[in-house]
């Protein structure tokens, strides 16, 4: 025993240093940015295969959540958790920066809106569990024709917001992976693809912690959204978009963070706030991108510093006080379908991920309401909750890959 005390006590040192290494390694590792690539929108070879890919595991993703939820509703295969539908107006501000007066936002006008939050992960689990959320805009009656063949002459604009800054995957690629992943019991495999750490998606890890957004679950109405990728905002500029609580007029304050305890604490807390006699408010809000800076279109991953060009509020949005249930009852809710592409040209979604959302949307969308047997087609632009309803039919097939 005496003779191995040394060896056990050089070894016990040996492991505390190789700890320390490591520690070391995967801080810088986790904090080191990736090479850099062309700021511009670059489309790469094989995206359309893996647009192909995400198609299908959406698909079972779809069916998987409605065998696991047991009601026989087939949900979206992404943010399948609806914490609320809301009526909403948004209104255009006279524009400060000439750059921003374009689509949209040309003139100072007023639009009537639907807002959908809802969770991140394909499942219904608890708002209790480590989760990031979404934050669905759809304006109604837009005139101009609409970026979607097929739907080019809808009156809709759609805005699809998550409340994180950075997304965790910088490319189709790596998108298809933590999708296939996600789909085969989880994303531990991602991150932690074998046993050495060389191998290890640090970084990834890193920003999939301040995606999930861990308990206690937030207030949605006090929370920040952000598009985490990027849009034209005309020919010449790239922009990221981002909502953000503000008092409505003649209020001072804006709502606490607290939502409350329970699996559906976030539902319950929209429904009673907008239950009461209070408004809500939002800055939308437009990043341009500073080509003299590291803000690529490409990689979502990295934030466009905002001490280097500031969110320029164009718009504010206002919730009006309203019972929130009427929308889930009747399905309405559940039947919307959001997507980037239900745009005019001036606000084109830009960079492979975008790109794929062309596709992958409808794709589960159209896949979803047909199934529910609720038909398509965009709400009408009175702001009712009622569908221009078009059946599904064969001929009526969902965007592919490589059509343009
Ligand atoms: C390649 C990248 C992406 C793919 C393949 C993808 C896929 C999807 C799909 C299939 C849906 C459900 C659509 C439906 O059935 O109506 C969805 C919904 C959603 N996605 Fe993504 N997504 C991607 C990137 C993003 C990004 C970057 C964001 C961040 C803003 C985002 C935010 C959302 C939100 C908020 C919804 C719910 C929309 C609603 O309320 O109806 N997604 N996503």
């Amino acid at each position: 025993m005496r003779t191995s005390m040394p060896f056990l006590r050089k070894l016990g040192k040996l492991v505390l240093i190789l700890f320390a290494l490591f520690a070391v390694y995967a801080v810088w590792a986790s904090y080191a940015e990736p090479p850099r690539i062309a700021i511009g929108n670059v489309v790469g070879p094989d995206e359309e295969y893996h647009v192909s890919q995400l198609i299908d595991s959406g698909i079972d993703l779809v069916n998987r959540t409605r065998a696991e939820a047991g009601d026989g509703i087939y949900r979206r295969d992404a943010h399948a958790k609806t914490h609320g539908c809301a009526s909403a107006t948004f209104t255009v501000n006279p524009s400060t920066d000439s750059r921003t007066a374009l689509g949209v936002f040309a003139e100072p006008r007023s639009y009537k809106a639907w807002i959908r939050w809802s969770n991140a992960d394909p499942g219904l689990h608890s708002d209790w569990a480590p989760d990031a959320h979404g934050m669905a805009i759809k304006l109604l009656g837009v005139p101009g024709t609409k970026l979607l063949p097929a739907e080019a002459n809808e009156h809709t604009q759609d805005f699809v917001m998550v409340n994180n800054p950075v997304f965790i995957v910088r490319n189709i690629e790596e998108y298809t992976e933590i999708s296939r992943d996600l789909g085969n019991g989880g994303t531990r495999r991602y991150f932690f693809p074998g046993w050495n750490p060389l191998n290890w998606r640090l970084r990834e890890a890193r920003l999939a912690m301040g995606l999930l957004k861990f308990p206690p679950p937030r207030n949605l109405l006090s929370d920040r959204f952000y598009s985490l990728t990027a849009y034209r905002l005309g020919t010449g500029n790239f922009v990221k978009y981002s909502v953000k609580p503000v008092p409505c007029k003649g209020s001072d304050d804006t709502p606490g963070r607290w939502a409350g305890f329970g699996a559906n604490a976030l539902g319950a807390s929209l429904a009673r706030q907008l239950c009461g006699k209070k408004k809500y408010c939002y800055d939308f809000m437009v990043q341009f991108q500073r080509t003299d800076r590291y803000m690529p279109v490409e990689d979502p991953t990295i934030e466009w510093d905002e001490s280097a060009s500031p969110f320029i509020p164009v718009a504010r949005i206002e919730v009006e006080p309203q019972d929130v249930s009427r929308t889930m009852t009747n399905h309405f809710c559940e039947n919307l379908a959001m997507t980037p592409w239900h745009s005019l040209p001036e606000h084109e979604p830009v960079g492979a991920l975008n790109r794929a959302r062309k596709y992958v949307y409808p794709g589960s969308s159209r896949y979803r309401r047909c199934q529910n047997g609720f038909g398509f087609g965009e709400p009408l632009d009175d702001g009712s909750m009622t569908f221009d309803t078009r059946p599904c039919t064969a001929t009526e097939a969902a965007p592919q890959a490589g059509e343009r």
